[in-house]
């Protein structure tokens, strides 16, 4: 499909989405600067797509019902009105590598997947991306900071995913520190935020926040070293989760948090030390090759996490991967 009709169906879809009543044929070819017969196309391409949408003579178009599938006009439909700036593929390696590959996007460019074939983790792992149940999300940030004093953003960005997952979904994950969220003690949502740094200044280039979110799995899709570790959010708490509600959430939260960065610390941190289920518990610390267990008292004034071995010393982690006891074994 060409890229301008493709645009106008997306736009048709988020307005037909925001209206609860009819939204007339006239009115959204004014407001998209294109001709009746475009919106008309549009429509029908819609209802081609599965979607009911009941025309009325003088009063134009009403939503009555949606397919389920993800697209933008799913995800536009809950920002507001000229956001924009969401890339949807239908399949990618990464979205996190798409972002990379393609810098000079405005900055705020969200980009979501239906399906990634190379989802990567951190630790150069792999992140499983099935075509159509989880939402794999990146979005690309220029925050004007140094990139030593972006260390903690990724902290932040845990903070902003509890709570665009809580709008959606009615509940509030824990962090696992320092950034997987946790439900029923297993993950249902890890982050990856990669920099970019000029070389020659030192100077941040950009920042690519990506999200994967294990959204509508039944557990039983989860590969069997998997099965005590990770979960969905509709595996824990037996409600489907709308992707492009959530993908919105996503991009809303995250530009407020860009808009927080970096003056608002002590509420991140407040929320953070609030939701962080780690502190407290025994753990596992996988650092350099070695293994080493300790208790976790806490959490600093720079997100990182504070250790008691046993021995007696106390440490600050700053990156590095814990491990903790969840429901079935270490997560
Ligand atoms: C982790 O758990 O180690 C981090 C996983 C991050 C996965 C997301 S999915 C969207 C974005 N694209 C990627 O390739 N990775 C991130």
């Amino acid at each position: 499909m060409a890229p301008v009709i493709k645009m106008t169906k997306d736009i048709v879809l988020a307005l037909l989405k925001k209206t609860p009543g009819y939204f007339s044929g006239e009115e959204m070819s004014r407001a998209l600067g294109v001709s009746r017969s475009a919106v008309h196309a549009a429509v029908e391409a819609l209802r081609k797509d599965g979607y009911q949408i009941d025309s009325a003579t003088n009063r134009g178009y009403r939503l009555n019902g949606s397919p389920g599938t993800l697209n933008a006009g799913e995800i536009l439909g809950w920002l507001p009105e000229g956001r924009g700036r969401v890339v949807f593929l239908d399949t990618v390696d990464s979205t996190n590598s798409y972002l990379s590959r393609n810098p000079d996007v405005p900055d705020g460019t969200a980009v979501v997947a239906a399906q990634q074939t190379g989802g990567r983790g951190r630790l150069g792992r792999t992140f499983l991306s099935p075509r159509d149940s989880g939402l794999y999300f990146s979005m690309l940030m220029r925050p004007d900071s140094p990139p030593a004093d972006l260390v903690n953003i990724t902290a932040w960005v845990a903070v902003a995913a509890c709570d665009a997952v809580e709008a959606v979904c009615g509940v509030r994950p824990g962090i696992k520190w320092i950034n997987d969220l946790v439900l029923k003690g297993r993950k249902i949502c890890g982050i990856l935020n990669e920099l970019s740094i000029e070389a020659e200044s030192g100077r941040t280039r950009y920042l690519v926040a990506g999200i994967g979110i294990n959204a509508n799995q039944r557990q039983a899709d989860f590969p069997n070293e998997l099965q005590n570790t990770a979960t969905s959010v509709f595996a824990a708490t037996g409600k489907a989760v709308d992707r492009g509600r959530l993908a919105g959430a996503l991009i809303n939260r995250l530009d407020l948090l860009a808009s927080d960065w970096p003056h608002e610390k002590a509420a991140y941190l407040k929320a953070y030390r609030r939701d962080c289920v780690t502190v407290g518990k025994e753990i596992r610390i996988l650092q350099n090759g070695c293994d080493t267990s300790a208790f976790a008292e806490g959490i600093d004034g720079d997100f990182g996490l504070i250790v008691r071995y046993s021995d007696g010393r106390r440490d600050v982690l700053r990156s590095g991967e814990v491990s903790l006891r969840g429901m079935d074994g270490y997560i």
